[in-house]
């Protein structure tokens, strides 16, 4: 059986993360990882801050600290978020660690070794008025492609082709926004990514075939323009350092790798953290070289997608070893505030910490899974995110669970009735579970998480018609039997859910598995269950003793609603 790599994108260490950021990369990771866990594989689910570059030199001075330390606790907030998210990560590492500064120059050396690293003399936009060299994304201006005007020196976010500064229209400095900038001669290392076009081409044709359209329509239109040379140091002091005893000029003049070379480097490094911390965990290189028995699966943001698709699996073909290279590479469109983009910069939306202070993190979770931006971009609106989770999760998932072990307990104390033995009404049901429960597997298994969660989400319904069709109140005066067998099933109609709905809302689905357990008792592990058993709801026998849990989900008024909207900047307002 295969063993499981998934990872997703690093958050970048300046700032909090938005939901769109979340719904982008970890969170869907954190699905797929808790569900291959659920249904018994080897798992290892690595993410890390990425650390390096400017950004967060800018945002160190502003707070008036050293980088490092700005870094060190950046990542403690940011960690403490996403463990609110109950985002299951095996580890979350940080690309400043000495493992990524320790692989980064091997696979530097590597690369040299090869002839992919070169030195050449780069003409770079130096600022006169800030007093120093612009780092790519800290000079902005007009793509040359789509004309969009605020295009960064790395990158368009409106049409994400990569850009070179100097390929800028009307350039200017996104630090003091000086127009006063000249292009001065300085030494660099080039990564020749044109040299691997053709592997790189054999590589995705022979991997690519059932990854989803979205990455596979970047990747391809990367390639078709031609991978170029890219510079891949930067005048820095913040940054993994050019390794002396290769290129001693360089290291001399203070040269560190681009953030781009070394973040992706983060996910092997972040797996060494992993591994060094405990003498017990496997060696981290078994997850990474010349591991032919693990299927590596990538989370990202559509912006994400070039450099996963090309540039670093290009590094891990230059390097001339055998690296584990990804075999899926899941990628999201963006998720809108109001029809306008998350930003960070004029806090427009909802921010990662504020949304965990506002609600539990299942609501958010269920609700972003149910609105992924799979196959294109999604809004959220409080509007919709307070009738989805209304409608969802207080009146469907929650009523159901409450509703039933409620009347329970009222008529029959706190242990499941016995009951007659399952009849028609039963089997249809269980046949109906199966059906949708074989095809929730099946979208989860291809990573379809929208249609995943609709089919989680019918199962809830059948729960809900199931009773009402029966109408225990009533066959309780006529038939108690009867009723008992009703209030049974569906006792297990709730264990099931408290199975399957793991993956989405890892935080309730324990609550429901803590019902039938004493309170000394602990739940373990899930146990994903196996088709014929959702036929026959029966795990949990008569006599089994159960607690009445408070209200699942707490519906949201439309005061808070209107509350949210004013203080998020819903529309044009600004927070
Ligand atoms: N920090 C990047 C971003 O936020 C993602 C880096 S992914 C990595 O877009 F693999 F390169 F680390
Ligand atoms: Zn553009």
């Amino acid at each position: 059986m295969a063993r499981h790599l998934v990872t997703s994108a690093l958050p970048y260490i300046n700032g909090i993360k938005h939901l769109g950021n979340l719904v982008g990369s970890m969170l869907p990771a954190d699905v797929y990882a808790r569900y291959m866990r659920a249904r018994g594989h080897e798992v290892l689910f690595i993410c890390a801050t990425d650390e390096h570059g400017t950004p967060a030199e800018l945002a160190a001075a502003e707070a008036g600290t050293t980088v490092a330390e700005f870094c060190a606790r950046a990542h403690d907030t940011q960690k403490q978020i996403y463990d609110g998210f109950g985002l299951s990560f095996d580890y979350f590492g940080r690309t400043s660690s000495p493992q990524n500064a320790e692989i980064t120059q091997h696979f530097a050396r590597k690369l040299h070794e090869h002839g992919f690293l070169e030195e050449r003399s780069a003409r770079q936009v130096y600022s006169v008025a800030d007093g120093r060299f612009l780092p790519d994304r800290y000079v902005v201006g007009t793509c040359p492609h789509c004309a969009y005007e605020r295009a960064r020196g790395d990158q368009c976010e409106n049409c994400t082709r990569l850009l070179d500064p100097t390929d800028l229209v009307d350039p200017r400095s996104a630090i003091s926004g000086t127009t006063d900038l000249e292009v001065r001669e300085t030494a660099h290392l080039y990564f020749r990514q044109s040299a691997l076009q053709n592997e790189i081409q054999a590589w995705i044709d022979a991997v690519a075939g059932e990854w989803p359209h979205l990455t596979v329509s970047i990747a391809r239109k990367w390639l078709a323009e031609g991978l170029h040379d890219r510079a891949v140091t930067r005048d820095l002091d913040w940054g993994v350092p050019v390794p002396a005893d290769v290129w001693p000029e360089l290291a001399a003049q203070g040269k560190v790798f681009y953030v781009w070379f070394d973040a992706p480097l983060g996910y092997l490094a972040a797996t060494k953290e992993w591994s060094d911390a405990d003498p017990r965990r496997a060696d981290w290189k078994s997850w990474w070289f010349d591991a032919e028995d693990v299927r590596y699966t990538e989370f990202m943001g559509k912006d994400n997608v070039p450099f996963h698709s090309v540039m670093f699996p290009a590094m891990q073909l230059g390097v001339r070893e055998p690296w584990k290279m990804v075999d899926y590479i899941k990628s999201f469109n963006w998720l809108n505030y109001y029809g306008g983009k998350f930003s960070t910069s004029q806090h427009r939306g909802v921010f990662t910490d504020d949304a965990l202070e506002l609600l539990p993190a299942d609501y958010w979770r269920y609700f972003m899974i149910a609105n992924a931006p799979e196959s294109d971009d999604v809004s959220f609106t409080w509007e919709l995110f307070a009738g989805q989770v209304n409608k969802d999760l207080a009146d469907v998932l929650g009523n159901f669970v409450n509703r039933v072990l409620t009347f329970i307990a009222k008529r029959f104390g706190d242990a499941l009735p016995a009951g007659a033995a399952p009849g028609d009404a039963e089997r249809e049901l269980g046949g109906r579970l199966v059906e949708l429960f074989e095809r929730y597997e099946n979208h989860l298994d291809r990573i379809e998480l929208r249609k995943a969660t609709a089919v989680l989400r019918a199962m809830w319904s059948l729960g809900n018609e199931y009773i009402d069709d029966k109408a225990p109140w009533t066959q309780l005066k006529t038939d108690p039997e009867a009723a008992a067998l009703t209030l049974r099933t569906a006792a297990n109609i709730i264990y099931l859910f408290a199975q399957i709905s793991e993956p989405l809302i890892p935080t309730t689905a324990r609550t429901l598995r803590q019902l039938w357990l004493a309170p000394e008792q602990d739940v373990s592990g899930i146990c994903w269950p196996q088709a014929s058993d959702v036929a026959a709801l029966t795990w949990l026998d008569a006599g089994t003793r159960f607690t009445v849990p408070p209200v699942l989900f707490a519906k949201i008024p439309e005061d808070d609603v209107d509350r949210w909207r004013e203080r998020f900047g819903a529309e044009d307002e600004i927070r």
